[in-house]
């Protein structure tokens, strides 16, 4: 408050004391005088808080009665500071009221959840996705949305990741669900409609699937007819170069057939594959064979196993997405370059790598290069015959065994990519005893003999597949 009413005050109790002792001089008595004045005083200021606590007690809004000096100040300013609590108390409704609006008109389905996973709130969209009621507010949601697989998702609560489940008052509704942590110990439940992305998802699929069927028996016929024109001896020599190309091209259809079919399987099947034990051990000693017996391949193909662990999956599918990742090293890797590949423990998880020191890859195409033909070094790609689906395969593959593809890459200095399987996913064997991780741990064979080409010795004592 300012000043001014202060002066005031003070000035006038000043002159009432003033008027009262001269009383008291002028007439006698003037304890008796001063006494009456400060009395009269007190009552004022008594009579004036009344009225201030009867006008609060009113109705907002009514103004305050007149007053002079302090009281009259005091009056005004608790006024105004009504006035405006009552603006900031409509602005909120208002705000409050819009937010309700918009979130009732939504049409995903939101159900705010406690730490106990007990109801807060929900939309009107969570009653139509979901089955949940108002009146459910306050119970805890896997007593309303019974799916194991929910009461698992929930738990987890990772925002990265969606729940595909179908809706409980209607089967044939699709939902995604996604968990979204908020405040100190909430969580906000999204539900979207997804039937309409999921049939247009199975058309795609059964479309590829039933034209890469239908493609493979003509191309068989053509391919077969190829093959018998390219060994006749009696064809024409200008007709030997363009029967051998349009063998190559049928073969590299056959492989992009063959591909397609394969991705149409992965994405048919169920989203978690089984757990067959598969010794990766022996995979890759196959495997590292296999490309020893390459006619073109960089010099040196090492295989280290630091680990006897196997994993719990598809041997078939590990086998196609590992094949893959090693054919590429060899591809995109000159003779005189070097290829490694690292089966290891880090940490829970089973890391498989495989290392090129080869033609490497650009920053910018490392996160499209799971996607269907994409293919970064296109001139050459298809004089090596890549598809450009591989890593497609790869990735389908991992993610069925809850693993991850991690790709790091330079260009001009080589290329490593590593899957990561869970520590669910691995079947634990003893650790390998040599500790010496340069070399090439479980396996005798080293790089100088990779090398030479004599990769014999490496596959000695193992089975060359696996259970
Ligand atoms: N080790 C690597 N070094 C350099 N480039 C690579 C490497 N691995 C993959 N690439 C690039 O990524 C692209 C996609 O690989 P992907 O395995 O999916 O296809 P592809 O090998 O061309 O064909 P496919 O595997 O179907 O026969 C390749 O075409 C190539 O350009
Ligand atoms: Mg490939």
């Amino acid at each position: 408050m300012s000043e001014g009413p202060w002066g005031y005050v003070a000035g006038r109790l000043l002159a009432l004391l003033f008027v009262s002792a001269l009383f008291g001089y002028l007439f006698g008595q003037p304890l008796a005088w001063l006494s009456a004045a400060l009395l009269a005083y007190l009552g004022w200021h008594l009579w004036h808080l009344w009225q201030l606590e009867s006008w609060l007690r009113r109705k907002l809004g009514e103004p305050p009665r007149d007053a002079a000096g302090l009281w009259g100040g005091v009056f005004a300013q608790l006024h105004r500071l009504r006035l405006q609590s009552r603006a900031r108390k409509k602005r909120l409704a208002r705000v409050l009221k819009e937010f309700r609006k918009s979130t009732q008109a939504l049409p995903d389905a939101g159900v705010v959840l406690d730490k106990d996973n007990a109801i807060v709130w929900l939309n009107e969209a969570a009653t139509r996705l979901l089955g949940l009621r108002p009146a459910d507010r306050g119970q805890r949601i896997e007593n309303l949305l019974r799916a194991p697989e929910f009461a698992a998702f929930l738990r987890a609560a990772r925002t990265d990741s969606n729940l595909r489940m179908a809706s409980p008052p209607d089967e044939a509704v699709k939902l995604s669900l996604q968990v979204v942590p908020y405040g100190e110990t909430q969580h906000l439940l999204l539900a979207k409609d997804i039937t309409h992305e999921v049939r247009l998802e199975t058309v795609r699929r059964t479309f590829v699937a039933n034209a890469s069927h239908e493609l493979r028996s003509p191309l068989t016929v053509i391919s077969g007819y190829l093959d018998s024109l390219a060994g006749d001896p009696e064809l024409a020599d200008y007709w030997r170069e363009p029967v051998d190309e349009m063998a190559r091209q049928s073969e590299r259809m056959r492989r992009i057939i063959e591909d397609l079919l394969t991705l149409s399987r992965l994405e048919a099947s169920a989203p978690e594959a089984e757990r067959d034990y598969v010794d990766v051990a022996a995979m890759l000693t196959v495997l590292r064979k296999e490309a020893l017996a390459r006619p073109q391949r960089p010099g040196v193909i090492e295989l280290h196993l630091d680990t006897e662990a196997g994993l719990l999956g598809v041997e078939s599918e590990i086998y196609s997405a590992f094949a893959n990742l090693i054919g590429n090293a060899l591809k995109y890797t000159p003779t005189d370059g070097r290829v490694s590949i690292r089966w290891r423990m880090e940490g829970e998880e089973g890391w498989m790598s495989v290392e090129d020191d080869g033609i490497g890859i650009p920053a910018e195409a490392i996160p499209r290069l799971t996607e269907r033909f994409y293919r970064v070094h296109k001139g050459r790609d298809r004089t090596t015959g890549g598809t450009g689906l591989g890593l497609a395969i790869v990735k389908h593959v991992l993610q069925r065994h809850g693993g991850r593809l991690a790709v790091e890459s330079k260009i001009g200095a080589g290329s490593r990519f590593t899957c990561r399987f869970p520590p669910g996913r691995i079947a634990a064997g003893p650790e390998a005893t040599d500790g010496h991780t340069g070399g090439d741990g479980a396996v005798p064979g080293d790089a100088t003999a990779a090398a030479a080409g004599s990769g014999s010795g490496s596959e000695a004592g193992r089975a060359p597949t696996s259970p």
